[in-house]
């Protein structure tokens, strides 16, 4: 089994790779093999939004080195992830690839679909932990991929992770669990489907807005819970991923050759300033 880890941080043996680093010396050690690439080393540009790796199935045509990450993604038997807290969510470099992967989410045959992930997120300030594993956890289920844990560590110094004892055991329990495919029994956050405890109210009921799964909140033995209607309908399924691609993507295309004409028409007070 290959096991690829990715680093987000361009801070060289910071914090993302000393746990990514940790967690693929737990992949050896169960029997794997192991490679790291920092994100950071790598040019990423942003996705233009032509949609042609979706809608054509061609290769995308912005050149970069995004295709050969895809390429390792995709060959890949499991993922470590490791990316850090900035400014209240994961690092940006996690954005761009993630757009940049539409093609993984949706074109037959997904090839990370179903494989075994595990995402670890340094953070430098209790009480500013902020979206960082949400989107994380979007970019892993948007890709298909089981997660077998997840999980913040706080450190600020670079490399100051390694110091941790409790967070290195884990990220090398990590890295086994991804080979032998089991899930950590830590994975908890009170969404049954991402694990984090971000939610909106939406009429009075509450959403994960990553899964857009609802429940409403119910009082147990004195404690406040979260009772959701139907976890197993989440957006991720296989089968709402597709309805979704059915339904409200592929229409888009007739949709915009349709009005193409009108839009230009309308945009022509723009262009000539
Ligand atoms: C630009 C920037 C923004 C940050 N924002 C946050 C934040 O919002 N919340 C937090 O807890 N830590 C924040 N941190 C601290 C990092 O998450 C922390 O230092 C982490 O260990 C860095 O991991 P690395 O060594 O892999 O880069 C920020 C750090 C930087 C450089």
């Amino acid at each position: 089994m290959k096991v690829l880890g990715l680093v987000g941080s361009a801070r060289r043996f910071g914090n993302s790779e000393v746990a990514v680093r940790e967690a693929l010396l737990g992949v050896e050690e169960a029997g794997g093999k192991t490679e790291l690439l920092r994100l950071t080393d790598y040019e990423i540009k942003p996705c233009t939004g032509c949609m042609r790796c979706v809608f054509k199935v061609e290769e995308c045509p912005v050149k970069d080195d995004t295709a050969f990450l895809l390429d390792k993604i995709a060959q890949a038997d499991g993922l470590i992830l490791g990316v850090p807290n900035y400014i209240l969510g994961a690092a940006g470099i996690l954005k761009m690839l993630a757009d940049r992967a539409m093609k993984l989410m949706f074109v037959e045959p997904r090839p990370t679909l179903g494989k075994p992930a595990a995402a670890i997120v340094p953070f430098g300030v209790d009480g500013w932990e902020g979206f960082a594993m949400a989107q994380v956890s979007i970019f892993l289920l948007s890709l298909g991929y089981r997660v077998v844990d997840q999980f913040m560590i706080r450190c600020q110094g670079p490399g100051e992770a390694v110091l941790d004892d409790m967070a290195m055991r884990r990220c090398r329990e990590a890295g086994k669990r991804v080979v032998v495919g089991e899930r950590s029994p830590y994975l908890s956050g009170v969404c049954p489907v991402c694990h984090n405890n971000i939610f909106e109210i939406v009429d009075l009921r509450v959403r994960c807005p990553v899964c857009d799964i609802y429940g409403h909140i119910i009082v147990e033995d004195g404690r406040l819970s979260i009772k959701f209607d139907d976890p197993a309908d989440n957006r991720w399924t296989e089968e709402n991923m597709a309805k979704h691609f059915e339904r409200n993507m592929l229409p888009s295309v007739e949709r915009y050759i349709s009005l193409k004409g009108q839009i230009k028409e309308k945009l022509v007070k723009y262009r000539k300033k």
